[in-house]
């Protein structure tokens, strides 16, 4: 838990968190600019712009200002919509260092990413394929393609977040993969440029990435040997997040990196990475209030004003919530801590043993700067709450609640 505290310092400390908590509405997301940048930095500092780039995936975090920050910092990102690319445009990354994922592309969304010029559009099945080559041909311009592999590798993750495995939707394997490169060498409007993966998320083990290389690199060899040219290949996201402090957060980045980075080293090929919850989750905060404390028969039900539509990990993927406590009591009890949504999904923990929380406390919910506000919705017709940035000095709104 020390190491959570010590977290806390990032987002201006426990008093002055307090201070806010009295001042704004909460619920609300206060992201800590310090740690986003720290956190893109750690990936940066093993790609210089001819090794490969840093494609943050603005899924798991797509507010403007801290896509700005990123932006200066010479990031690129993977977007899965064009709603996405636009707004990576319009906040300053370049087309070109834009990647356009995902296995349900529509018309619109590929015609726009032809017109853009975008790093690669990461081709998940055949039937977009020849979409594209359709839509190249009317359109006449050429258009950069990278394929999205799928190795069948186990990430050893939760089930609903595994993406590398023929169970998912997502990617194609070896020989369709192979085919449709070759399918490009022979389409004057393709360029086929990369090869892609990403595993999934919340990964903690080098090996899947150790296996999918593998893969990747045997695919990249044969093609080449046919004359094919392959730029770059992306290794996607899903780096983990736990209870842990920034230097153990940084620490496990650097190791990744270096991983990939060594052996890909002497291949003559760029690498492109793909990261989300590593650059936004231990960034983000969510403060919230304790509205009722309620005592059944059975149990204490501690009610906060932040609820699953703000939040909605915890109800999806029964995700841990971590907890951090600003109030004023000393001792602990068992309690489940729960929304005000109508849903008894709607609980963020349940039997734990923490502080006694009265009403009017405030708690902060720890690391959740990623797949938080951008999974939030309006569900009760709820509003979705206001994010604020800590910058060092003082919090500013960067995207004001919305109501429902
Ligand atoms: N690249 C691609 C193609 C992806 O689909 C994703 C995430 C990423 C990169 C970034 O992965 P990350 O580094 O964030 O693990 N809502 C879920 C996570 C879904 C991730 C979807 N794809 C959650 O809250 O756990």
């Amino acid at each position: 838990m020390e190491k959570i505290k010590d977290l806390l310092s990032f987002f201006g400390g426990k008093e002055k968190l307090k201070e806010f908590a009295r001042q704004h509405e909460t619920p609300a997301y206060i992201y800590a600019k310090s740690i986003v940048e720290h956190n893109f930095l750690a990936y940066q500092k093993h790609l210089s712009e001819n090794q490969g780039r840093v494609c943050v995936a603005i899924k798991a975090n797509s507010n403007p200002e801290l896509l700005k920050i990123l932006a200066a910092h010479g990031a690129g990102v993977d977007v899965v919509s064009w709603a996405e690319a636009q707004r990576a445009l319009d906040c300053g990354v370049p087309g070109q260092k834009i990647v356009f994922s995902g296995v349900g592309k529509r018309r619109s969304e590929l015609e726009r990413a032809i017109d853009a010029g975008l790093a690669a559009i990461n081709v998940e099945s055949q039937a977009e394929f020849e979409l594209i080559q359709n839509l190249c041909k009317e359109k006449q311009k050429r258009v950069r393609l990278s394929f999205r592999l799928n190795p069948n590798v186990d990430a050893n993750t939760h089930p609903k977040i595994s993406t590398g495995m023929f169970e998912n939707k997502f990617g194609m394997d070896h020989l369709q993969v192979e085919d449709l490169y070759k399918r490009s060498h022979q389409d004057p409007w393709i360029q086929a440029v990369g090869i892609h993966f990403h595993l999934g998320s919340q990964i903690f083990t080098q090996d899947p990435y150790d296996q999918a290389l593998d893969q990747a690199f045997t695919l990249i060899d044969q093609l080449r040997k046919q004359s094919m040219i392959v730029e770059f290949l992306n290794v996607g996201g899903g780096i983990g997040l736990r209870e842990q402090s920034i230097e153990e957060h940084i620490h496990a980045i650097e190791m990744h990196m270096k991983k990939i980075v060594d052996e890909s080293h002497g291949k003559n090929i760029k690498i492109f990475v793909e990261p989300g919850r590593s650059i936004f989750g231990n960034a983000g905060i969510l403060l919230t209030q304790v509205l009722y404390r309620k005592q059944t028969s059975h149990k204490t039900f501690v009610i906060v004003d932040a609820g699953m539509n703000d939040y909605m990990r915890p109800a999806l993927y029964e995700a841990p919530v971590h907890l951090e406590y600003l109030g004023e009591s000393k001792n602990h009890e068992t309690m489940d801590l729960v929304g005000p949504v109508c849903e008894s999904t709607d609980t963020f923990a349940k039997n734990i043993t923490f502080t006694v929380c009265m009403q009017g406390d405030i708690l902060a919910m720890m690391h959740v700067g990623a797949y938080g506000y951008s999974m939030s919705s309006h569900y009760n017709l709820r509003s979705r709450p206001a994010e604020f940035l800590w910058d060092g000095a003082q919090y500013r709104c960067i995207q004001e609640e919305i109501l429902a």
